[in-house]
């Protein structure tokens, strides 16, 4: 959580790092600061989006060619002016922002306290800079040797950047857990948490590696890491467009991605989806196919969304390839000592390829033995580095905090895995694998026709908006669907919302239901369509208000169900694509229409690089 950007050039770099600031707000938009060097330390921050600390700085000496800015998610203190980033050191001379948690903070604050040290403010990111300063002073070394001494100290994880007073040609950067990315420029550098907010300026950067200091000085870039030996910067050309993390004429980041999803996936297919010859290529994990063909059950690791779409994978493994599934919450996998073999292969899956808790679940499995395997989204981020072989979901940068078009695309690369492993491993006819990809060719032109229920969906979201609570039912394939669609309306427009497999209803939910209730059922047809009809009965009984999501042509369901909405038909297993996407959309209008801040909704963030 928490964005950071650092920029020391020849430029001005307020516009840089504001900018920068603004791109990452998808990491955290509590509160936000920079600090600025021009002959003394200018530090400006304020509680709110970043839009806010501009409207705060403005009229104030903005001038600098070196500063560092930081936008916050809170973890240690509230979120107010004091607490925001960047912090400086009781001298007034070292100025830090810093993403991730200090867990001995504690500790070191008392000693630093006992030392007459005194903080102003509730961090554990003020401790740390006032622990640096400490060495600093008293060991005599060069600020990035002091950096390297207090981070060979300190537990935790940590992405920080630092400046100082004494010499406007130096930035420090580090990190351990926490993303940090170097842009190199002509005589200028960046640093960021991602690319996005180097990308107008520069395509080479280098990927900071975990407990590696970089030292820029005088134009020059030293990269070490924490044991102090040198490492040769691997520099990198990326391959990111600026039209594609802006707007493009959108209202919201949100409504732009659920719009992107014939293209993304179209895009996770493209090349490896070779329907007419009957083949499958996932260069990713060629070398770790026999090996998933042959494993005894697979663990499936995820967080939020990305976890939904574990479960997808779960029904389409078992069903496709008959290995067992088990789909866990990272947060819940990496602390209860699981038992974990070298026979076991762990899927991990995660957008960002930076959630704290799948990386940790990653390493716990890593070290019982297993083969892991990355469904990610972001190119070189933690995740994809930290498994031993991985497909990416090529979606593009997601911005929207609430996850659309990466779920899509995980649960494309998902499937496919499952299919390559089923053609392997013989558990699918050649006739019912070569019509299953036939069908999966199909997929973008069945979204992209699912994407023109918009408007009717605008029509039910203005009769549903006012709602206190959802219920969402689904069975088989769409269990899952049922679970994402009530975390997307929790998410972005504050309705309590519940998933639940529809049959389990009637032991407990169906307590709820009255006329107010509005209950989602996506009853498409397939092997449980018998089933969910009686379901859908039974809430109508009650007199809860029905909005099933059917397959085309339905003639039974619109005769029971108060709204309906139809899909294109496809195959029960690669259903959830195109039944997520109305309830997208659904909950995308509901928070609109209740003055939500869709693209960046209260508390939450789209990376959490804390546990
Ligand atoms: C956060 C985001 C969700 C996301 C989850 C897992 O909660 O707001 O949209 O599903 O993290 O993130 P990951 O990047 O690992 O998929």
């Amino acid at each position: 959580m928490c964005g950071i950007v650092g920029y020391l050039g020849h430029r001005e770099a307020y516009p840089i790092i504001i900018k920068g600031l603004q791109r990452l707000e998808y990491r955290g938009y509590d509160s936000a600061g920079v600090a600025l060097m021009d002959g003394e330390l200018n530090i400006y921050k304020k509680k709110g989006k970043v839009v806010d600390l501009h409207e705060f700085a403005k009229g104030k000496n903005l001038k600098s060619n070196l500063g560092i800015g930081h936008t916050r998610w809170a973890t240690h203190g509230e979120p107010n002016d004091r607490n925001a980033h960047p912090h400086l050191s009781n001298s007034g001379k070292l100025a830090l922002i810093h993403n991730g948690i200090i867990e001995n903070y504690a500790a070191l604050k008392t000693d630093l306290q006992q030392k007459g040290y005194v903080f102003k403010s509730d961090t554990d990111s003020e401790v740390f800079i006032n622990f640096i300063e400490d060495i600093y002073l008293n060991t005599g070394v060069a600020l990035g040797e002091a950096v390297r001494l207090a981070l060979n100290k300190v537990v935790g994880a940590y992405a920080i950047a630092i400046i100082s007073l004494e010499d406007p040609n130096l930035l420090i950067a580090a990190r351990k857990g926490s993303p940090l990315v170097i842009g190199l420029g002509k005589n200028e550098f960046f640093v960021a948490s991602d690319a996005t907010p180097i990308i107008e300026y520069t395509n080479e950067v280098v990927y900071l590696e975990d407990q590696e200091i970089a030292i820029i000085k005088d134009g020059q870039l030293t990269i070490k890491n924490i044991a102090d030996v040198e490492m040769t910067p691997y520099v990198q050309t990326i391959d990111l467009e600026l039209e594609a993390i802006e707007k493009g004429g959108y209202e919201h980041f949100m409504l732009k991605e659920i719009y992107e999803q014939p293209k993304s996936i179209g895009d996770c297919l493209r090349g490896r989806l070779q329907a007419k010859e009957g083949k499958l290529v996932l260069g990713g994990i060629f070398d770790y196919v026999t090996k998933m063909v042959n494993a005894d059950r697979i663990l499936i690791v995820a967080c939020g969304t990305s976890w939904h779409a574990g479960l997808v994978a779960e029904y389409i493994f078992e069903e496709f390839c008959r290995i067992p599934v088990e789909v866990e919450y990272a947060s819940e996998f990496r602390y209860r000592n699981p038992i974990v073999s070298e026979k076991d292969v762990v899927i991990a899956i995660s957008q960002s390829g930076e959630t704290a808790d799948t990386l940790a679940a990653i390493d716990l499995a890593k070290s019982k033995g297993a083969t892991i395997i990355g469904v990610c989204n972001v190119v070189g981020s933690s995740i994809a580095r930290a498994t031993h072989a991985g497909s990416y979901t090529h979606a593009g940068p997601e911005i929207g905090v609430a996850s659309t078009k990466a779920f899509t695309a995980q649960i494309s690369v998902l499937t496919m895995m499952a299919l390559m492993i089923a053609e392997k491993k013989g558990t699918l006819s050649e006739s019912k694998y070569r019509s299953l990809l036939v069908e999966l060719e199909s997929v973008p032109a069945k979204v992209a026709k699912a994407l023109l229920l918009n408007d009717q969906i605008e029509v039910i979201s203005a009769i549903f908006k006012d709602a206190t609570n959802f219920l969402y039912l689904g069975r088989g394939f769409n269990f899952p669907v049922a679970l994402e669609g009530a975390l997307k309306l929790k998410e972005i427009s504050y309705i309590h919302a519940e998933g639940y497999p529809a049959a389990e209803m009637k032991h407990g939910p169906i307590a709820l239901i009255d006329e107010a209730m509005p209950v989602v059922v996506i009853a498409t047809k397939d092997s449980s369509y018998e089933k969910i009809v009686s379901n859908i009965q039974e809430v109508k009984a009650r007199k809860g208000k029905v909005i099933a999501v059917v397959s085309e042509g339905d003639t039974e369901i619109p005769k029971m169900a108060d709204y309906v909405i139809e899909v294109p038909h496809i195959s029960d297993a690669l259903m959830p694509l195109i039944s997520v996407i109305p309830l997208q959309l659904l909950s995308y209008h509901i928070a609109v229409m209740r003055g939500c801040n869709v693209d960046q909704p209260r508390n939450l963030a789209k990376s959490v690089t804390v546990e």
